[in-house]
C-alpha cells in the first residue's frame, strides 16, 4: 500500500512509529522500499554521502532533481520526501513554489522539505497553497551551519526552546504536513510531538517523536567521516563491501574468476576455422 500523508497521519494517531531513511539512487531506493521503510527522504546530505563536499550548502537545484527522480524510479510504497537545496527557498515566497514544483514535476517527489520555523511560515503555506505537501525541519538545521557557528544541540535554554515551540506550532499553522526535529533535546522534542498534530520525525531528538530518520550511509556503517552521537550503526555493510571487493580482487588476480558458470561458450569448430 502505498504511504501518504493521510496514512502517516494516521500512524501518529495510532501511535505506530513513522519509519524514515534517506536514500539517493534507484538501487538503494527500491532495497530501502522493498524492507517496509514508510517514507525516502532524498536528503540534501547526498552532498556529503554522494558528492564528497563538507556540508549541504553546493548542492543544487539540479542535484535534487537528478537524485528524486532515480529515487522516484526505484519506489512503488515508499512517500518520497524531496529536501529544498540552500538558496532554493530562502530567496523569495515565488522561488520556493517555483523549486518545490520543479522537484515535483521532475523529480516525481510526493513531498518537499524545507528548513526553517517561523520566518519560513509563509513559504510554507504558498507551497501548500500550490498543492505540494512541506515537510518542515527545525532545531539544527544544517544549510545555516554558518549562522550557528557549526552542528550544535539547539533549544538547550529556555528561551531557545521557547523558539523552538512557536516554531513547530508555525509550520503546523502554515500547513505543513510533518516535521523533523534534528538536534533537540529528547524531553523538548517529546513535549513538541505531544503538542502537535503533525507527526514529527526525529533525528538525534530522543524516543518521544512519532518517527525517526536516519541518513542509510550511517545506519549501515558505510560512511565514515564522520559520526554523531545519534547514530547507532544496525548493519556493517560498509565492512561487508570492503571484504567483498578484497575477494574480487584475489580471485581475479589468481584466475579463479571468472570460472566457467560466468563464461560464454562458443563451438569448438568456430574456433577452429580461426587459424
Ligand atoms: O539531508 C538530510 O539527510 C536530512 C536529514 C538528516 C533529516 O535533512
Amino acid at each position: 500500500m502505498k504511504n501518504t500523508v493521510l496514512t502517516l497521519q494516521k500512524q501518529k494517531e495510532e501511535k505506530d512509529k513513522i519509519i524514515m531513511v534517506t536514500a539517493y539512487d534507484y538501487t538503494t531506493a527500491k532495497i530501502m522500499d522493498e524492507s517496509g521503510v514508510n517514507t525516502i527522504l532524498v536528503g540534501d546530505s547526498l552532498g556529503m554521502t554522494m558528492l564528497g563536499y563538507e556540508d549541504t550548502l553546493s548542492v543544487t537545484m539540479e542535484d535534487m532533481i537528478h537524485h528524486t527522480a532515480a529515487v522516484s524510479r526505484g519506489v512503488k510504497e515508499a512517500f518520497v520526501v524531496a529536501d529544498m537545496p540552500f538558496m532554493s527557498y530562502q530567496t523569495s515566497v515565488y522561488d520556493a513554489v517555483v523549486n518545490a514544483g520543479r522537484l515535483m514535476k521532475e523529480g516525481r517527489a510526493n513531498a518537499v522539505k524545507l528548513e526553517g520555523g517561523v520566518e519560513f511560515a509563509p513559504h510554507i503555506e504558498a507551497i501548500v497553497k500550490a498543492s505540494i505537501p512541506v515537510v518542515a525541519h527545525i532545531g539544527l538545521t544544517p544549510q545555516s551551519v554558518n549562522a550557528f557557528g557549526g552542528f550544535k544541540v539547539q533549544g538547550k535554554d529556555v528561551e531557545a526552546a521557547k523558539k523552538l515551540i512557536e516554531d513547530a506550532k508555525a509550520i503546523e499553522a502554515a500547513g505543513a504536513c510533518m516535521v523533523v526535529l534534528e538536534c533537540v533535546p529528547a524531553k523538548l522534542a517529546e513535549r513538541i510531538s505531544q503538542e502537535l498534530t503533525i507527526p514529527t520525525i526525529g533525528i538525534g531528538a530522543g524516543a518521544g517523536c512519532d518517527g525517526q530518520v536516519l541518513v542509510y550511509q550511517d545506519l549501515l556503517g558505510m560512511y565514515g567521516d564522520f559520526k554523531p552521537k545519534f547514530v547507532k550503526v544496525f548493519a556493517n555493510v560498509g565492512e561487508v563491501m570492503r571484504e567483498g571487493m578484497k575477494a574480487y580482487i584475489r580471485e581475479t588476480k589468481e584466475g579463479t574468476f571468472p570460472a566457467e558458470e560466468h563464461c560464454f561458450k562458443i563451438d569448438d569448430s568456430v574456433i577452429e576455422k580461426l587459424y
